[in-house]
């Protein structure tokens, strides 16, 4: 009698706990919510904030920065160019031969080099000097055939993906840094003149030509291949979007009026914020906890630096409040940024019966195991929520551009597609993700979605450099005025 008591109790206390672990989920949800209306809310304030950033300096918390890239690639580029992409924990060494209209890219080399955590957090010196060390190793490779005409000075068009205040098209300083790193010593430095100091100490003979973000470099490397590229957006690590401005339409723009009438804008809208976000609980804590507090707060909610860490802060709360895990809370969950978005994707990913991709996932990255069926499910649900909301923001960005540029509705440009330009990790691999942004895209623009073309940019933000330090080369044959 008093074991069937014991049972009894144990199974309320049990469904008790249940219940919480139910409620936190719905709780969740509801925050989450990103209902038509809400995501249009958002696009409208994104809008207001693009106007905003382009009036004044500092008039928004939108950036808007000026690339100085009033021309885009023609498909006439010619000769071989070198490209760097510093951006995330890997950075990218790409050796481009470009053959002008008839041949476009006639060979592309590459080489990855992961970036040592220690040198993220360390000093300016250390991190150029060990990127020009890459850089002159692989120039090192360089064939026969590589054609590089004698007497030049081999160019590089570089790739910096951080918000960087620019001043011509080669040089520009460093507002602050995003996704984990932290250099202090670098912010406020020409980052051009960084590297050129280390590619000088290694004795590599090479100038930038370009320096630009990676959604600059992937709207070009974008149009080089569609003529009606009008935007590109980076999900990744971090996330952020470029587009084709009219020149006419950027206020704080004092400079001579482009040829061509437009300039290309580095929005930097990771650092978008609006009241009609959908921010929960664990968005503030992450935000707080994190190395650039009170800032890049629409990226926390979206890029793939961070939605693996939401669904893990939920899942500790499960943990703690709902002994979702036990009677302790596993350790290895309360380690922040343990739980990578990779790891979240396949556990979001699992069609098995028995979600097993869960089960060996909570098992291998956080040591919980033999879960229930029903505890691998939540996690499941738990995934989808946090990544849906993401999704469906990105694609509610995407509308604000398209407002902006009057592309939204069908009355104008009536034959004209607009095509965007997409790249990075998330987008690539996260299969859910990028459904759940292209169908809410199509939901938000009703029939004018057929006028919007999503396009992959395979790593465009290299070739996109190279061809940026082409049409920006010292060698250019200077045309007659
Ligand atoms: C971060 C950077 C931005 C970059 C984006 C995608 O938001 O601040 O410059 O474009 O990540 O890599």
């Amino acid at each position: 009698c008093a074991a069937a008591a014991l049972v009894v109790r144990h199974r309320m206390k049990s469904s008790g706990r249940w219940a919480k672990v139910i409620s936190i989920l719905k709780e969740l949800q509801e925050k989450c919510e990103t209902p038509t209306g809400k995501l249009c809310q958002v696009a409208d304030a994104m809008t207001v904030e693009m106007h905003a950033g382009l009036a004044s300096e500092g008039g928004s918390h939108l950036k808007m920065i000026i690339s100085y890239v009033d021309n885009l690639p023609t498909g006439d580029e010619k000769g071989l160019f070198y490209a760097l992409d510093l951006g995330g924990t890997n950075f990218r060494v790409l050796r481009v031969q470009l053959g002008g209209k008839e041949k476009h890219v006639i060979n592309q080399e590459f080489e990855e080099v992961s970036i040592p955590p220690h040198l993220m957090v360390g000093t300016s010196e250390a991190l150029f000097d060990f990127i020009a060390a890459a850089l002159a190793k692989f120039v090192a490779t360089e064939g026969e055939d590589d054609n590089l005409s004698p007497g030049k000075q081999r160019e590089l068009g570089f790739t910096f993906s951080f918000p960087v205040s620019q001043s011509s098209i080669a040089s520009g300083t460093l507002i602050k840094w995003t996704k984990g790193f932290s250099i202090e010593d670098v912010v406020g430095q020409d980052v051009v003149g960084e590297l050129s100091k280390s590619l000088e100490r290694v004795g590599l003979d090479m100038r930038v030509a370009a320096l630009v973000n990676d959604t600059i470099g992937t709207l070009a490397g974008g149009r080089y291949n569609h003529p009606d590229v009008i935007a590109a957006v980076i999900l990744g690590t971090g996330t952020n979007a470029a587009y084709v401005e009219r020149a006419h339409a950027i206020p704080k723009w004092h400079g001579l009026l482009p040829k061509s009438g437009e300039m290309v804008i580095n929005m930097e809208w990771g650092n978008f914020r609006s009241s009609h976000l959908p921010i929960t609980e664990y968005d503030q804590t992450l935000d707080v906890e994190s190395l650039n507090p009170g800032e890049q707060i629409f990226e926390k909610m979206i890029s793939g630096m961070y939605l693996g860490e939401i669904v893990r802060r939920v899942m500790c709360r499960m943990a703690e409040e709902a002994a979702l895990f036990g009677d302790t809370v596993p350790p290895k969950l309360k380690i922040p940024f343990v739980l990578r978005t990779p790891h979240m994707s396949a556990m979001h990913h699992d069609s098995s019966s028995d979600l097993k991709v869960v089960g060996s996932k909570l098992n291998d990255i956080l040591e919980i195991s033999n879960t229930s069926l029903k505890t691998r499910k939540v996690i499941v649900e738990l995934c989808d929520i946090v990544a849906t909301r993401g999704a469906r923001l990105a694609a509610a960005g995407i509308l604000g551009i398209l407002k902006k540029l009057g592309r939204e509705t069908v009355r104008e440009r009536e034959n004209q597609k607009s095509v965007i330009a997409l790249d990075g990790g998330l987008f690539e691999h996260y299969s859910k993700f990028r459904d759940s942004l292209e169908s809410t895209l199509n939901e938000l623009l009703g029939e004018v979605s057929e006028k919007i073309v999503i396009e992959h940019s395979n790593d465009g933000s290299g070739i996109g450099a190279a061809l940026l330090a082409a049409s920006h080369s010292h060698y250019l044959e200077v045309e007659e005025p």
